[in-house]
């Protein structure tokens, strides 16, 4: 694919997918990451540690997958802050350039005085976990909505002081309340600035991958890694992502793109749905028919995959690609309305790869459909809203494509 990405703006994207929460976006990884950079680099941690601690924080809660799960996390004293930082450990540790942030990832909650399931304690407990640990404790304690920060901050700083030596490292917290002396620590947290701010915090790091193979590699693994956050999000889901991946990379070939173009609908694919984690789990496995409410949340999540991948800077096409999924020949689709020609023909194809995919997955409450109900649904759906020539396509072909589910691996990050 020859691609040449800034690991910064390619993490940074993809985590806000992680900040949904049921009260909209939350910055909660923006602003642990800020602070846990701040609080390297007043310890003068080395570049390459600094790099790694960044990528970490930015993705720690990646184990959190439900917003229910995520929910539980805003609590000062979690009752189980095991299962997601296991998790996030064993879905991070597989690919092989993010190996040293898994284990970053395990010990983000472990407990300075120890009994912790990593079997660590106090100072064996890697130098960045403790630092993601108590700035994420931290944001715990604020109150985002408050339009007054700083007359939060020395409340929280003392709330905070209760942990240390207990659950957060005393010399951290130290350097932490030091830190959080200024009041410019405190109003840099602002939503609205922390883009901005990070970007300028980071300027003096590569973050480019130089190898184009590795690179174009590494791309493919984070994105199968936020495909399996998004599949996990729903029981109904747990090979979407991955399917729809596999599916519109065959249907290019068949439709006569390049090899580097399917690989790029790979990608595509298996980011289309990441809007999805904006949508409560309560509203995916709903069993009967949503309500017009309900189905204008749905909505949004198209909007949301394209924002995201939007900022990501040589993505262009990947994201038309992915967001347009759901729009339709007629105009009728969403959420940009485009009609005919607007609509690109990678768009065309994920559309059409998208809802091949939904109809033949085992769902819990039906099986995949058979082959003649899914010809007869896509014929249905041309070419008002399906593209008639894409779908010739995959009906033509539809030996090939009838084999691909069962080629994917269980879900289980092991
Ligand atoms: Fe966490
Ligand atoms: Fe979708
Ligand atoms: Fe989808």
């Amino acid at each position: 694919m020859k691609t040449s990405i800034n690991l910064k703006d390619f993490f940074n994207s993809l985590s806000t997918a992680l900040d949904f929460t049921y009260s909209g976006l939350s910055g909660h990884h923006r602003r642990v990451a800020y602070m846990a950079v701040m609080l390297a680099k007043k310890l003068r941690l080395p570049d390459e540690r600094i790099r790694t601690l960044y990528m970490s924080s930015i993705i720690h809660d990646i184990g959190a997958i439900t917003m229910r799960e995520r929910n539980l996390l805003a609590q000062l004293e979690i009752e189980d802050p095991f299962t997601h930082s296991e998790m996030g450990y064993r879905m991070v540790k597989n690919i092989q350039f993010l190996e040293p942030m898994s284990h970053i990832i395990k010990s983000h909650h472990d407990s300075w005085r120890g009994g912790n399931p990593s079997g660590l304690r106090g100072n064996e407990i890697p130098l960045e976990s403790r630092i993601i640990n108590a700035v994420d404790r931290l944001d715990v304690l604020l109150n985002k909505n408050a339009a007054y920060i700083l007359e939060q901050s020395e409340e929280a700083i003392s709330r905070l002081s209760v942990l240390a030596g207990r659950i957060i490292d005393p010399d951290i917290f130290a350097e932490l309340s030091e830190l959080a002396s200024a009041e410019s620590f405190w109003l840099d947290l602002d939503y609205q600035f922390l883009p901005d701010l990070l970007e300028k915090l980071l300027a003096g790091y590569d973050f480019y991958v130089k190898d184009d193979m590795l690179s174009d590699d590494l791309l493919f693994d984070v994105s199968s890694l936020f495909a399996r956050v998004i599949d996990s999000k729903s029981v109904f889901t747990h090979k979407h992502s991955r399917l729809v991946a596999a599916v519109a990379a065959k249907l290019s070939l068949v439709s006569g793109l390049s090899q580097e173009d399917a690989d790029k609908m790979l990608m595509a694919g298996l980011l289309h749905d990441l809007g999805k984690l904006s949508v409560p789990e309560e509203i995916l496995e709903k069993p009967g028919k949503l309500s017009p409410e309900e189905f204008r949340i749905i909505k949004k999540h198209t909007y949301y995959t394209y924002r995201i991948l939007d900022n990501i800077p040589g993505f262009d096409e990947i994201n038309r690609w992915a967001s347009f999924h759901h729009e339709k020949l007629d105009g009728s689709g969403y959420p940009f309305r485009l009609n005919g020609e607007n609509i690109p023909t990678g768009s065309r194809i994920m559309a059409v790869s998208d809802v091949f995919s939904a109809l033949t997955e085992d769902r819990p409450y039906r099986m995949g459909l058979p082959r003649q109900r899914v010809v007869e649904i896509l014929g249905n759906m041309s070419p008002e809203g399906l593209d008639p020539q894409v779908v010739k396509n995959l009906v033509n072909n539809y030996d090939l494509f009838e084999a691909l589910p069962k080629r994917l691996d269980p879900l289980t990050p092991e």
